[in-house]
C-alpha cells in the first residue's frame, strides 16, 4: 500500500539542490535578475486595468487602502515562501515545500494547483495582452479581423474607428445599425502564448536578458505615467482635492464603499499581487539562492506595493474615480492633461508589460512540471532537458500549446477568477508548511526565518482563506472538478512510479 504521507528526505532536496551538469537546470540567475523576474510576473493586467475598476466599483480613492490591505496579505506568504526558498533551493516552489513537510498526496495537489495558477495566469494575462495589443494597432488603422480577436460570441461594435465590446461604448448610446461583429477565437492571445513558449524552449539566460529589457520598458511606462501625474497634479492640487473627497465614499451597499468596499477592492485586486511566488521556482536557476531567493522575493513585493499606492493615489486624483470602470484606465488618466502621446506610450509598456507577465508565468509552469515529473509523480517527458538549450523543453511545448487555447475560448474575468483561487490554496498550505517544519526539523540550517513563527504563517492562512471565502462557487466548484482529475492522474500513475515510495519500499 502507498502511503499518501510519504515525506521527500531534506537530505534528498539539499543533494537536488546542489546538482550540477548537462542535465540539469543551468544556474544563471543573480538577485537583480530575480528581482526582474518578480517585477516581470507582477505589474501586468493588474495596474494596467484591475486598479480603475476596484476604485470605481468598490473602493473610490481608498482603492489606494486596498492595495496595502492585499500587500499585507501577500507579506505573510511571502515572508514564508522566502524561508522555503532559502532553504530549500529547487525548482518546484510550493510543491517541493509541501513535499517536505506535508506529504506526498498533499505536495501532489499543491503541484497540481500550482498549475492552476501559472497556466491560467498566463492565458488571463494573453487574454489582457491581445486586448491592448488590438487597440494600440487600430491607434495606427492596422486592423485584424475582428472576429479573430476574442472569444467565440462576444459581440464588438465598429465606433471611432476602433472595434469596441458593449461595456466600452458611451453609456446610452444606440447601436442600432453600427457595424458588428460576433467574435470566433481570439487568435493574437493564441499566438502570443506559442511565442512565449519558443522563448522558453531556447533557454533561462535568453529569456532572462529578453525578460530584464521588456521591464524596464514597462517601468518606464509606469514611470512616465507618474511623472505627467504628479506634475498635472502639482500644477492643480484644487482638482486633487475634489477627486480625493471623500476619501472613502459613503457605502453603497457590499462591497460598494465604505469600510467593505476596501476589503472588496482588496480581494479583486489581488491578481496585482500574483506572481512574486514565481520567483521561487527559478531557485535552482539561482546562482545563490540562499542569499538571493529572500531578496527576489520580497524586494519584488515592496517595490510592487510601493509602486501600487503611489500609481492609485496618483490616478485616482487626476480623474473622477466613477470615470475609471474601463479596459484602460491609466490612459484614460493620462488623457485628462491633453498630452496625446501619453496614452499611445502606456499602451505601448502594456503591451511589453504583460508580455513579461506571460513570459514568468510559463517559465514558473514549465518548473513545476519538471519538479513532479524528476519526482516520478508525473510522465517521464515532462522532466526531460534540452541537451543544448537546457530547458525542460517538452514540458514547455506540451502546456505552451494547450494552454494557448484557453485565451482564445475562455473569457478573461473567470480565467482570472480560477487563478485567485489556485494561488490562495498554495499560499496557505506553503504557510502551514513554514509553521510544521519549525516544529519538526526546529535545528535545520535555515539561511532565512521568516518572523514570529507561527503568528505570522497562522495570519497567512486566515487571510488567505478568507479571500478564498470571498470568491464566487462556480470558481469554487471548477478547482474542485481540476483537483479531482488530479487525483485521479496520482492514484492512476503517481503512487506507482514515485521515487520517495520506490525508496520506502511501498510503491505497488
Ligand atoms: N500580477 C499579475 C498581473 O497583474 C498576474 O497581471
Amino acid at each position: 500500500m502507498a502511503k499518501l504521507g510519504a515525506i521527500k528526505p531534506m537530505s534528498a532536496l539539499l543533494s537536488e539542490a546542489h546538482k550540477e551538469g548537462e542535465h540539469e537546470l543551468k544556474r544563471a540567475l543573480g538577485p537583480v535578475n530575480l528581482i526582474t523576474l518578480g517585477i516581470g510576473a507582477v505589474i501586468g493586467a493588474g495596474i494596467f486595468v484591475l486598479t480603475g475598476q476596484a476604485a470605481a466599483i468598490h473602493a473610490g480613492p481608498a482603492v489606494t487602502l486596498s492595495f496595502i490591505v492585499a500587500g499585507i496579505t501577500c507579506a505573510f506568504a511571502g515572508l514564508c515562501y522566502a524561508e522555503f526558498a532559502a532553504l530549500i533551493p529547487i525548482a518546484g516552489s510550493a510543491y517541493t515545500y509541501g513535499y517536505a513537510t506535508l506529504g506526498e498526496f498533499v505536495a501532489w495537489m499543491i503541484g497540481w494547483d500550482l498549475v492552476l495558477e501559472y497556466a491560467f495566469g498566463a492565458a488571463t494575462v494573453a487574454s489582457g495582452w491581445s486586448g491592448y495589443l488590438v487597440s494600440l494597432l487600430q491607434d495606427f488603422h492596422i486592423y485584424v479581423p475582428p472576429q479573430l480577436t476574442t472569444t467565440r460570441g462576444d459581440l464588438l461594435y465598429f465606433y471611432q474607428a476602433h472595434w469596441l465590446p458593449i461595456g466600452s461604448l458611451p453609456m446610452g448610446i444606440n447601436t442600432a445599425g453600427m457595424p458588428h461583429v460576433t467574435g470566433v477565437f481570439n487568435l493574437v492571445a493564441f499566438v502570443a502564448i506559442l511565442v512565449v513558449t519558443l522563448v522558453l524552449v531556447v533557454g533561462i539566460e535568453e529569456s532572462a536578458n529578453l525578460n530584464t529589457a521588456m521591464v524596464l520598458i514597462k517601468l518606464s511606462a509606469v514611470g512616465v505615467f507618474l511623472v505627467i501625474g504628479i506634475a498635472f497634479l502639482l500644477h492643480h492640487p484644487h482638482l486633487a482635492k475634489i477627486n480625493w473627497h471623500p476619501y472613502i465614499p459613503p457605502s453603497e451597499g457590499p462591497g460598494r464603499f465604505g469600510i467593505g468596499g476596501i476589503t472588496a477592492g482588496a480581494a479583486s485586486i489581488f491578481f496585482a499581487y500574483i506572481g512574486f511566488d514565481a520567483v521561487s521556482t527559478a531557485a535552482q536557476e539561482a546562482k545563490n539562492p540562499q542569499r538571493d531567493m529572500p531578496i527576489g522575493i520580497l524586494g519584488t513585493l515592496v517595490i510592487c506595493t510601493l509602486l501600487y499606492i503611489v500609481v492609485s493615489a496618483v490616478m485616482t486624483g487626476m480623474v473622477s474615480y466613477r470615470t475609471l470602470n474601463v479596459a484602460d484606465p491609466m490612459a484614460v488618466a493620462i488623457d485628462v492633461t491633453g498630452i496625446a502621446w501619453g496614452s499611445i506610450l502606456v499602451k505601448v509598456g502594456a503591451v511589453f508589460g504583460l508580455a513579461t507577465v506571460m513570459l514568468v508565468m510559463l517559465l514558473a509552469q514549465s518548473r513545476i512540471f519538471f519538479s513532479m515529473s524528476r519526482d516520478g509523480l508525473l510522465w517521464k517527458w515532462a522532466g526531460k532537458i534540452h541537451p543544448r538549450f537546457r530547458t525542460p523543453y517538452m514540458s514547455n511545448i506540451v502546456v505552451g500549446v494547450i494552454v494557448a487555447f484557453l485565451p482564445a475560448l475562455l473569457p478573461i474575468d473567470k480565467l482570472a477568477e480560477l487563478v485567485n483561487m489556485g494561488t490562495l490554496l498554495a499560499f496557505a498550505i506553503v504557510c502551514a508548511g513554514v509553521w510544521i517544519l519549525r516544529r519538526r526539523m526546529p535545528d535545520l540550517p535555515r539561511p532565512f526565518k521568516t518572523p514570529w513563527v507561527p503568528l505570522v504563517p497562522i495570519c497567512g492562512i486566515v487571510t488567505a482563506l478568507y479571500l478564498v471565502w470571498t470568491l464566487p462557487a462556480l470558481t469554487k466548484e471548477v478547482v474542485l472538478a481540476w483537483l479531482l482529475v488530479g487525483l485521479l492522474i496520482y492514484f492512476t500513475y503517481s503512487v506507482k512510479h514515485s521515487k520517495v515510495q520506490k525508496a520506502l519500499g511501498t510503491a505497488r
